[in-house]
């Protein structure tokens, strides 16, 4: 048998990516490939990329850079962008970077092994298209290998919604949804290797159609399960919320009790300018519908200050919102204009206004999440414990509301759940006892 070929993949952007990835390297495992840590001793190396703000973007240019001297060193080392770079800017990569000799956007993934085989011959190629064939069909099953506690598995791709600073809908395409039988069975595929949680993933992933009850009969069917105790998904868009959804969070013990729900801005003015199609009214109505459902929800957002048009009054209507929602967490970023999106085009904001309003929001969001996490010492949890702690003895895992928790424990906890006791709350994770 001839030695396997070193594949080295770099994962930028949203967790789609991440899934992406792993499907990529079972891909070329058929081209016998197998995955290394580091660039420097592999045959080919996969920057799957991100295109969401320009800094994400830009990433993708100085790795190429840095990755230079290697190809100069090694002729033979293949180079490829995948992901959405790949997507927006394809052509471009090909005619500025030599040294790059693959692009694929992400709907063409499964056709990347007869691209592979293509370079291997020294030719360069390009595969950016939407294809009618859905990539996860051709792409190879999951080998049943022992896996971590904690799986992704997207059911959705792509989006319709076009909001106006956005990329996503020219990248990924329009929106997709995999089918019931599919999914179940990667499922129980992935149980059965280990995995006691699955987060779906979509860009909208409560867009997901594949299912006569939308995605909260795909919860239902996939909480019927055995081995599979928890669910989760995201990213969901407020819009797309639907009432047996919202029923679930109550009635479904598996789903658990932390929700991703982006918002973006509080202002009724830039919420229509972004083309998001609801107002902050109807974010506020649909919190108190959820949390009927689930007093105890743990709320996650996204935010971007800066938006054109965005005056100080706008700032601080979403910092009103923050308030009167309380999120457990969140993330929040600059505008970033980007090539092609109708905001792009629109007068920007100077720089320095964006850095200081997202100073006031981080700052608001940060003391709501350590309040949060303040809150939960001296309660009850329920944590499925993934990996080893930093500290000798101990292991770290999530609780049902994505906090971060550390215990002292021995490591043959890791893939079980067990009650913790929380008696402390630190920067970025809670410390508890196992009762
Ligand atoms: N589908 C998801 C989000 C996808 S992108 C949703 O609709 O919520 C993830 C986040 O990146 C967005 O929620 C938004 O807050 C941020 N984002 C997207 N485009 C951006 C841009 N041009 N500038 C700054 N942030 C952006
Ligand atoms: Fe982007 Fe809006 Fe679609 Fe989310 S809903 S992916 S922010 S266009
Ligand atoms: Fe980035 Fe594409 Fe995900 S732009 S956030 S990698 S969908």
């Amino acid at each position: 048998m001839s030695e396997p070929k070193k594949l080295f993949i770099k994962t930028y952007g949203c967790q789609m990516n991440v899934y992406d990835s792993e499907r990529m390297v079972e891909a070329l495992g058929g081209n016998g490939y197998v995955q290394v840590d580091t660039p420097d001793q592999a045959d080919m190396v996969l920057l799957n990329t991100c295109h969401i703000r320009e800094k994400a973007a830009e990433k993708v240019y100085s790795e190429l850079g840095r990755l230079r001297p290697l190809k100069e060193a090694n002729p033979n080392l293949k180079i490829g962008v995948a992901g959405c770079v790949a997507q927006a800017e394809g052509e471009e990569i090909m005619s500025r970077m030599p040294l790059v000799d693959l692009v694929v956007g992400p709907q063409a993934y499964h056709r990347l092994p007869a691209m592979e085989k293509a370079v291997a011959e020294g030719r360069r190629a390009v595969d950016t298209d939407f294809p009618e064939e859905d990539k996860f069909d051709t792409l190879n099953e999951r080998p049943r290998a022992t896996r971590g506690p904690t799986a992704f598995l997207t059911v959705q791709e792509g989006c319709d919604k076009f909001c106006a600073f956005c990329v996503v809908p020219y990248t990924r395409g329009a929106e997709v949804s995999r089918p019931v039988e599919r999914i179940v069975k990667e499922a129980r595929d992935l149980v059965q290797a280990g995995v006691r949680e699955i987060t779906l993933l979509g860009q909208n992933v409560n867009a997901y159609h594949g299912h006569d009850r939308g995605l909260a009969g795909l919860i239902w069917d996939l909480a019927d399960i055995d081995g599979l105790d928890r669910i989760r998904f995201t990213t969901s868009h407020p819009n797309d919320m639907d009432d047996a959804l919202i029923d679930a969070f109550g009635d479904c013990s598996k789903l658990m009790p932390f929700l991703h729900l982006p918002v973006q801005s509080g202002s009724d003015k830039i919420l229509k300018a972004m083309n998001r199609k609801h107002t902050r009214d109807d974010y506020l109505r649909l919190i108190d519908r959820i949390r009927a459902k689930r007093p105890d929800l743990m709320l996650s957002s996204d935010f971007i200050v800066g938006f054109p048009g965005e005056t100080d009054q706008d700032h601080q209507d979403t910092l009103q919102l923050i308030r009167d929602v309380t999120f457990g967490q969140a993330f929040s970023f600059k505008y970033s204009s980007r090539p092609g999106t109708p905001a792009a085009e629109r007068p920007q904001l100077p720089e320095d206004i964006k850095t200081e309003r997202l100073y006031e929001l981080q700052a608001l969001l940060t003391q709501q999440q350590k309040a949060a996490q303040d809150g939960m010492v001296g309660r009850e949890v329920e944590v499925l414990f993934e990996k080893k702690g930093r500290m000798p003895g101990q292991v770290v895992g999530k609780s049902g509301f994505l906090h971060a928790v550390y215990v002292q424990g021995p490591e043959s906890m890791i893939g079980q759940i067990a009650r913790v006791r929380i008696v402390e709350s630190g920067p970025n994770s809670l410390g508890g006892v196992l009762v």
